[in-house]
C-alpha cells in the first residue's frame, strides 16, 4: 500500500510517497520551508502544495510537532499558538480534500525506527529522541508506542525546559560547535537515563544526519545510536499513521 507521508517540522515541511510494506520512500522527497508565521491556514496551504506536487488523491499520514488527541493539536508547539485545540485532520481535509491521519512527529519517527530501523526487534524500553528545532520523544515498550510523551519538556533549571537548552535550535541560537552542544546533550541523556532507565536511545531528527560529530560527547550508560532511516524516519512513520 502506498501513502503520502508528510513530516511537519518547525523549519521545513517534507513529504514523499511511502511503501508501507517495506517502509521505504518510492518517490523523491520534496521539502517546502515552514511558513512564517506558521498559522493553521498557512500550514494547511503548504500541505496542499505538497499534495498537488505529488498529484496525490489518496490517504495522507502526517507527523505533527505537538502532542495530539484524536487529531486535535493540544498546543501550538514551535508552530503558532492558534493551533492550540485545532482539529488538524479536519482542517487539512477541508483544504486538500484527502483523508488525513495525524500523529506526533517524534512518535512517527520512532514508529519507523521500531518497525524498519534501529529499534527493530528490540525488547524493553526504547526511547526515540528527535533533535531539531525542538526536542521530541517517542517511547516504546516491547515495540508498542506509548503516545504523546513530551520528554523535551523535562525541566532543566530555573523553570527552563531541556528543549530550550539542548535542541538543535538551541545549538544554532547559541552558535555552538557540535562538540560543545554534545556536552549539553550529555547532561540531557543522563537525566533521561535517571528517570526512565531505557534499554536503548535512538537519536533522530534533522541533527541525526551529523551524529558522528556529537554522539561521542554523550557518555551515558545505555546504548545510544543514530536513527537508521535518519531524517526519512519522520516521513515513513507519518505514512504509517494511516494504519495505526
Ligand atoms: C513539541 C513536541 C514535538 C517536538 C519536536 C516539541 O516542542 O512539544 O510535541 O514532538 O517539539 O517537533
Amino acid at each position: 500500500m502506498t501513502v503520502l507521508g508528510i513530516d511537519i517540522g518547525g523549519s521545513g515541511i517534507k513529504g514523499a510517497l511511502v511503501d508501507l510494506e517495506t517502509g521505504t520512500l518510492i518517490s523523491e522527497r520534496h521539502r517546502i520551508p515552514t511558513p512564517k508565521p506558521a498559522t493553521p491556514q498557512a500550514v494547511a496551504n503548504t500541505i496542499k502544495e505538497l499534495v498537488h506536487f505529488f498529484n496525490w488523491k489518496g490517504d495522507v499520514g502526517c507527523g505533527f510537532p505537538t502532542p495530539l488527541h484524536h487529531g486535535k493539536a493540544l498546543s501550538g508547539g514551535n508552530l503558532h499558538p492558534d493551533f492550540t485545540n485545532k482539529q488538524v485532520d479536519a482542517l487539512f481535509k477541508e483544504v486538500c480534500g484527502n483523508n488525513f491521519y495525524i500523529v506526533n512527529d517524534a512518535d512517527a519517527a520512532g514508529l519507523a525506527e521500531i518497525h524498519f530501523g534501529a529499534g527493530k526487534n528490540i525488547k524493553g524500553t526504547v526511547m526515540m529522541i528527535t533533535l531539531g528545532t525542538g526536542i521530541g520523544s517517542g517511547l516504546f515498550f516491547d515495540g508498542k508506542l506509548i503516545p504523546n510523551t513530551e520528554f523535551g519538556h523535562v525541566l532543566y533549571k530555573n523553570g527552563e525546559i531541556f528543549e530550550k537548552y539542548a535542541s538543535d535550535g538551541a545549538r544554532k541560537r547559541d552558535g555552538l560547535s557540535r562538540k560543545k552542544w554534545g556536552k549539553r546533550l550529555d547532561k540531557y541523556f543522563n537525566h533521561l537515563k535517571l528517570v526512565l532507565s531505557p534499554d536503548l536511545f535512538i537519536i533522530g531528527g534533522g541533527a541525526s544526519k551529523k551524529s558522528e560529530k556529537f554522539i561521542n560527547q554523550i557518555n551515558v550508560d545505555v546504548p545510544i545510536v543514530p536513527a537508521k532511516l535518519q531524517n526519512e524516519a519522520g516521513i515513513i512513520g507519518a505514512a504509517m499513521a494511516v494504519r495505526q
